[in-house]
């Protein structure tokens, strides 16, 4: 049996033409086995921040099955489900009872175009046509589709998609790097409010919470409170990002209720379905939902498997074992002491700079050790190594490049299982101090080799 898949032994395309693709045949908890049988400890909920429940959770695959069984699919252009109904029931008294609606769609990507969209709406139906434009901070991701891609400020993301990107307006991230009190990015918020007019502003879109783009990361509170005032002069929307920190990834249901802020939209993903349905959701305030009420009264745009049955089902389930379990509560309790003990574990490491954490969203921040403070030179593909010297030591996560913008060096992004227990969550620890030690040794070894 193969240990694993490489572009030219199979008929799929895969992302990355030079990866070998290790071949998984099962998960259970967190651990992931291959067809050849190696066991990865699983450190970011599938990879992509999802499994919040783990893998291979019954209730949710009966969940699945039995509705698949009633009815598998129909578009809900035509008819509505008792899972659609009770989902956006469930989800509005539980995990955000201030918003009014939500719409389901398929993922991250299809939530946040459609939030997008229907920030756009709102101000069309009640005649301010022209506002349509996007201020978001440069240093995020918002997903892959032309509308979703535009939003974020990353060049080498972008490329060579550019000529097909709508062009939105951008702030430098508020780190401890560029901005620590939040007061730049307000100056630079004023200032394209100023040029672009503010009545050309749609939105102000982006990640309480950010993930991969800067793990862990979010704004000071300044910054919030300045963005607020802002709304309430210039009358644009504020849309939230939530796909990944939604579903209660960072300790409460939405990343929003640790903000001093109210956003008007939110869009959610990942955790929705936790990996057994693609599903997301698009959540709005009473007055966005009142504008398009008391306006043309149709929101029609959608996508083939928006609220389908069965992926309704899993929502509900997932939300059900959520709520039974005490998993959010148990996330926020257990976050900090998780984020300790990792720092704990990689003190000593002249290559780490930061260790951010909110509840299961941990990032840590690689730095060259020269200096302890700059980005580590780009063609150290330090990101990569992190990620492949992981998996060496059976272990899964998720590390992200530096990009051209400057904004963030190498960072590895740590999303475990809300139901991981302390030994897996000790092991996954360990692990990641083992793989860093590594690296630390490489990276060392390659930059005092001459150049
Ligand atoms: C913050 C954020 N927004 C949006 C997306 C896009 O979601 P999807 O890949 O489900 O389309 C992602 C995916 O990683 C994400 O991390």
């Amino acid at each position: 049996m193969q240990r694993a898949i490489r572009s030219e032994d199979t008929r799929v395309f895969p992302r990355f033409l030079d990866l070998p693709y290790p071949n998984i045949e099962r998960g259970d908890g967190v651990w992931l086995t291959t067809t050849d049988g190696r066991r990865f400890l699983d450190a970011c909920s599938g990879g992509a921040m999802v499994a919040c429940l783990g893998h291979g959770v019954l209730e949710v695959i009966t969940a699945a099955a039995e509705q698949a069984e009633a009815i598998s699919y129909f578009y809900n252009h035509h008819f509505t489900s008792e899972p659609q109904e009770r989902l956006a029931d469930r989800l509005l008294e539980v995990a955000a009872p201030e918003m009014a609606r939500i719409r389901f769609v398929s993922g991250g990507s299809e939530a946040n175009e459609t939030a997008l969209q229907l920030a756009r709406l709102y101000h069309v139906e009640r005649g301010e046509t022209d506002r349509w434009r996007v201020i978001s901070p440069a240093q995020a991701y918002h997903g892959s589709t032309m509308g979703t891609l535009a939003l974020s400020g990353r060049r080498t993301l972008q490329e060579p998609y550019t000529p097909y990107l709508a062009e939105h307006l951008h702030i430098d991230p508020s780190t401890w790097r560029f901005d620590p009190s939040g007061e730049t990015a307000l100056r630079q918020l004023d200032a394209l409010l100023d040029e672009a007019g503010p009545g050309t502003i749609a939105a102000f879109f982006c990640e309480p919470v950010s993930a991969a783009a800067l793990p862990a990361y979010s704004p000071p509170e300044a910054f919030w409170h300045g963005l607020d005032e802002r709304r309430k002069d210039h009358g644009f929307l504020i849309c939230f990002d939530e796909v990944v920190t939604g579903m209660g990834r960072v300790g409460t249901w939405l990343a929003a209720h640790q903000i001093p802020i109210e956003p008007d939209i939110v869009a959610i993903g990942k955790g929705l379905g936790a990996g057994y349905a693609p599903i997301g959701g698009v959540f709005c305030t009473q007055g966005v939902y009142d504008a398009i009420d008391r306006g043309s009264r149709e929101f029609d745009l959608g996508h083939t498997w928006d609220g389908a049955p069965v992926s309704s089902a899993v929502g509900l389930a997932v939300v059900d074992l959520l709520v039974e379990r005490g998993l959010v509560e148990h996330v926020r309790e257990r976050g900090p002491e998780l984020r300790d003990e990792l720092e704990a574990a990689l003190e000593g490491s002249e290559i780490v700079r930061e260790v951010r954490g909110r509840g299961f969203l941990l990032g840590v921040e690689l730095v060259d050790p020269r200096d302890g403070e700059s980005f580590l030179p780009v063609e150290l593909e330090a990101a990569s190594l992190v990620d492949d010297t992981a998996l060496e030591h059976g272990l899964l996560v998720t590390s992200t490049h530096p990009q051209a913008n400057g904004f963030a060096g190498d960072q590895t992004l740590l999303a475990p299982a809300y139901a991981s227990s302390d030994e897996e969550l000790a092991a996954m620890v360990d692990r990641f101090a083992a793989t860093i030690e590594d690296v630390e040794r490489t990276i060392k070894d390659l930059l005092s080799r001459p150049a």
